[in-house]
């Protein structure tokens, strides 16, 4: 997302009582940042200006918000759109500066969060070596897997085809298992569903938005994801299979991904 410099952004940003830059202070003990502690913690992963972000909030006071991302001028807006809809004193949410790339150093296992959001993150399907830098891959669903909870989820929504299917075989591979998938979010009828900004923008445009929830399992697989690369074999047996898993579970939704894609 290229956005222009907001000079009142930082200091907006520095005056706010719910918003932390960088983080790594907090490592383990999140939780207690807020006033409601035992409360379910759900992280949200470049959030953006955050208008989805802050009407979840609003609707949710029982859960506890970290909206994370790298750019201090979206996370001004996204302070704004959360002032004006929550107030100035809202109590079940921080916005938290940091690169996500290295989120094992801000994140730890006692944090122990119930879900992750990842909406629209960059495709970086330009060149096959900038895949390393998707918010989901392994590299990164590796590190997840480090402070959320057994059973914990992550949401992910996207408009990019290549994503949603690179990302699938990501999470199969890093044991994450599909509980619910749509290739046409605003069609299936889902709910809740709160419309970010990207997501308005790409469905106006007429696109289908692809989103998936996808439950960790117990087993960690074993193997180093820094070294991995998603090859062709590897990604067209393992849709393959989670194709032929999603057809028998859900014909419905496998229709819709028919009709969207050619699919037979
Ligand atoms: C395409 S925008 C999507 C924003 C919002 N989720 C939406 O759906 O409208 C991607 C966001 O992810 C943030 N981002 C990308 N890579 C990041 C990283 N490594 N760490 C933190 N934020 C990142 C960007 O700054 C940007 O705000």
């Amino acid at each position: 997302m290229h956005m222009r410099t907001k000079k009142w952004a930082r200091p907006e940003l520095d005056a706010c009582p719910f918003y932390v830059n960088g983080g790594e202070e907090n490592r383990g003990r999140w939780r207690s940042r807020f006033s409601s502690p035992d409360r379910p913690l759900h992280l949200e992963l470049g959030c953006g200006k955050g208008v989805s972000t802050a009407r979840m909030i609003a609707d949710n006071p029982e859960i506890n918000y970290i909206a994370c991302d790298m750019s201090p001028d979206v996370l001004g807006t996204a302070r704004r759109n959360l002032v004006s809809v929550c107030g100035e004193n809202v109590s079940n949410a921080m916005l938290l500066r940091t690169d996500i790339c290295f989120i094992c150093r801000v994140f730890g296992p006692e944090d122990q969060a119930e879900r992750i959001y990842i909406h629209f993150c960059n495709p970086w399907t330009e060149h096959p070596k900038h895949a390393k830098r998707r918010l989901t891959h392994p590299r990164q669903l590796m590190q997840y897997r480090a402070f959320l909870r057994p059973g914990g989820e992550i949401w992910f929504k996207t408009d990019d085809d290549t994503l949603f299917e690179d990302s699938r075989v990501y999470l199969d591979l890093c044991g994450f298992e599909p509980v619910y998938l749509t290739y046409d979010l605003h069609r299936s009828g889902f709910q809740p569903n709160y419309v970010s900004e990207h997501e308005a923008k790409f469905s106006a445009l007429g696109m289908p938005i692809r989103f998936g929830i996808f439950r960790m399992k117990a087993e960690a697989p074993d193997f180093d994801p820094t070294r991995y690369r998603l090859t062709p074999g590897i990604r067209s047996d393992t849709l393959e299979r989670l194709d032929r898993q999603f057809r028998e579970k859900d014909p419905e939704g496998w229709r819709m991904k028919a009709e969207g894609s050619g699919a037979e």
